[in-house]
């Protein structure tokens, strides 16, 4: 991969319906919030994937404009804009999956690897919403990540087969180190000790994987989507976000200078409020 700062997060499972895609639009839109960096979500869960249904976009520009890049040619700036979705609301672009299932064969993980590449030099945090597969393109988002967010539900199936993907991604060279576990949709109702007893399972068995955090099943969460809008940025206060904002805390990404932008908005955040009063 190119050397540069910028970093790629991967947002995984072995189930559908976890809330992958949730997770990947909340990190990016707290990341971005935080950060104040570029910030491209793109959606690796081919050939269908969720990004454009969740976001209400047409796939007028999707990963199949990008497949097709002389690997040689690295983009211009003006470029890689005209590729991309970019979201007036939130300030996050956005790249859907293929715009049609032909080209999904085309999509190997050369392909996603030359597209990973040209991203790292255009944007400083990189959201890869992954499939359900260990297809090469999974793979190669995978092994070239910074950080990995494993999302597990609390069925008995998402839980055993993602405790299974987790031993399969480090046998493909992940270092533990690198996972994060969000246990996601726990029932309200003794929530703790629910979300404990899947940590320990994690944690104990095989190779450890910390968990980042643990987010209530809220309906809600489904009720923004619908209305095109971030938990994140709309309920900052509900549980769902402040997981959010621990897995960013947790995925340990952010720079010194980022740490400064947060400060530095929280400063005038606070004398806002002053002044407000
Ligand atoms: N903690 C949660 N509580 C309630 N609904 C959730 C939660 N997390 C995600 N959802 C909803 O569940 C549905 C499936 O989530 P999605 O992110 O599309 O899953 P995936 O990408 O893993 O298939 C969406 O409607 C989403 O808004
Ligand atoms: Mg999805």
């Amino acid at each position: 991969m190119v050397d540069t700062n910028a970093k790629i997060i991967t947002v995984t499972s072995m189930k559908g319906g976890v809330g992958k895609t949730e997770v990947s639009l909340n990190v990016a839109a707290a990341v971005k919030q935080q950060t104040g960096k570029r910030v491209v979500v793109v959606d690796f869960d081919i050939p269908y994937g969720g990004v454009a249904q969740a976001m209400s976009f047409s796939k007028e520009r999707s990963l199949t404009d990008w497949m097709d890049i002389d690997p040689d040619v690295l983009l211009t700036p003006r470029q890689a804009e005209s590729l991309v979705i970019q979201d007036e609301k939130t300030g996050i672009d956005f790249i859907p999956a293929i715009a049609n299932t032909m080209d999904a064969k085309r999509f190997d993980g050369a392909a996603a690897k030359r597209i990973l590449e040209q991203l790292l030099v255009f944007y400083d945090y990189v959201i890869v919403d992954s499939g359900v597969d260990l297809s090469s393109c999974t793979k190669t988002a995978l092994v070239s990540s910074d950080k990995i967010i494993l999302v597990t539900s609390m069925q008995n199936g998402s839980v055993y087969n993602n405790h299974q993907y987790k031993e399969d991604l480090i046998a493909h060279g992940v270092q533990p180190t690198n996972i994060l576990l969000f246990i996601n949709q726990v029932p309200k109702k003794d929530a703790g000790s629910q979300a404990e007893r899947i940590e320990e399972l994690y944690w104990s068995n095989g190779s450890s994987v910390t968990t980042a955090s643990y987010a209530y099943f809220d309906p809600e969460i489904s009720v923004c989507r619908n209305k095109r809008q971030f938990m994140y940025l709309t309920h900052k206060n509900s549980n769902f976000s402040q997981a959010i904002g621990d897995v960013v805390k947790k995925l340990g990404i952010l720079s010194i200078e980022d740490e400064w932008f947060q400060e530095k908005t929280g400063f005038f955040t606070q004398l806002k409020k002053v002044f407000v009063r």
